[in-house]
């Protein structure tokens, strides 16, 4: 498994893969020699036989050096990717403690069929269910994310011959803006009809809650849809390319997952981290094999065993892991793509030929989804 399993930091929603730092061209990482990669495996040897000695109370993975360096990396490069109101509060997880029992911190299940649809003004699943529909986790305040979304894949209804619907997934905002918010997505749904709210509080760590509940909508509103894609806001997608991709006749249309696959992805442990997981939500070191959170495509008739098997596995706020938990447990487990390059993550130089080719991008804002998307259907060959 190359040099993912050093370079990279950990795992969660698009966070750490080698790919992203394959296609980034980051400064630190542009000389790319052989001797220099070669020095950095030796460096990296030394520095693990030298944590793995010196360390108990630190896995060698959170005390690896390169993996701070590539955090820190990631946070400052890529600080629009996450709002400013999706902090992680610590405070939100309860600390509860029985007497004589051993503390647990508890958390907020993401058992769908806690929480209800308070909004969800949508046809397009009432008549003729769509072929894929999208589903877009996004929060409240990101008004910007969900108009440029409308105004490019998010807007086509027929490609290649097949209905597609894209849906927007929420909780409720919270906060001083809240009721504003309230109303500009009650005005939103009532002019698009592409809203869809669910009574848990929008938060980050709510985040596999959304998941879940994204699940639950699929299998309950619209268990006739052949293929559902969850994909996050901040995405480009080729939605063309996509659907060449599923009319290939070997692509299975039951218990198929698949993205970006990750594998054995450690679990991070650091409090500090924007991806920490205590070890009472998960108590492996690592996670097993998922598909990375910004874009993964499922067969619609997982969504209903999702939510029914969720039941049973406790909520960790690492929705896409979390998710390939759920298919562990449900003895499936997520399929490489037919062309996994096609998932791309981030993104160093837009390039319309390459745009042309992928699946999927991670952007940095909904403007460069407007302008990228604008370019690519320009007139002429992009290539
Ligand atoms: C979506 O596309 C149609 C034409 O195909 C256009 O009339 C409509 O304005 C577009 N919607 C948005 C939100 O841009
Ligand atoms: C998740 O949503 C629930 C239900 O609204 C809320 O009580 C809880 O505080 C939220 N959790 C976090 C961590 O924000």
């Amino acid at each position: 498994m190359r040099e993912e399993v050093i370079f990279s930091g950990g795992t969660g929603p698009k966070s750490q893969t080698a790919e992203s730092l394959h296609h980034q061209k980051l400064p630190l990482f542009q000389f790319r020699s052989f001797r220099f990669s070669f020095l950095l495996l030796i460096g990296a040897a030394f520095l693990l036989m030298y944590y793995g000695v010196s360390s108990n109370s630190l896995s060698w993975w959170e005390s690896f050096p390169l993996h701070v360096q590539y955090q820190k990396l990631f946070n400052n490069t890529n600080k629009k990717h996450i709002p400013p109101s999706y902090k992680v509060h610590p405070k939100h997880m309860v600390l509860q403690k029985e007497p004589d029992a051993p503390p647990v911190i508890q958390y907020h299940p993401a058992y769908a069929r806690n929480y209800q649809f308070v909004m969800d003004d949508t046809d397009a699943c009432k008549t003729k269910a769509p072929f894929l529909v999208l589903m877009v986790p996004v929060a409240p305040s990101e008004v910007a994310a969900r108009d440029a979304i409308r105004k490019t894949w998010g807007n086509e209804t027929v490609v290649r011959g097949e209905q597609v619907k894209t849906l927007f997934m929420l909780g409720l905002p919270g906060g001083a803006m809240a009721e504003l918010y309230q109303e500009k997505l009650r005005q939103e749904s009532s002019l698009y009809h592409d809203v869809i709210q669910s009574n848990f509080l929008d938060t980050y760590l709510n985040l596999t809650t959304k998941t879940m509940v994204i699940m639950d909508w699929l299998a309950t509103r619209c268990p006739t849809a052949v293929y559902a894609m969850k994909i996050d806001s901040d995405m480009f997608l080729n939605i063309d390319n996509l659907m060449i991709m599923l009319q290939k006749p070997d692509i299975p249309k039951l218990n198929y997952l698949t993205g970006m696959l990750m594998w054995q992805r450690p679990v991070i442990r650091s409090k500090n981290s924007k991806w920490y997981v205590p070890e009472e939500m998960f108590p492996d070191s690592t996670y097993p094999t998922y598909t990375l959170g910004m874009g993964y495509l499922f067969s619609n008739d997982l969504p209903a065993k999702l939510v029914e098997i969720s039941k049973s596995i406790t909520a960790f706020n690492i929705e896409d892991a979390y998710v390939g938990m759920c298919m562990k447990k449900l003895g499936l487990a997520p399929t490489a793509p037919p062309d996994p390059w096609q998932f791309k993550a981030y993104l160093s130089v837009y390039n319309r030929c390459e745009f042309s080719k992928v699946i999927t991008y991670i952007l940095s804002s909904a403007k460069d989804l407007l302008k990228y998307w604008t370019d690519l259907y320009k007139p002429g060959p992009p290539c």
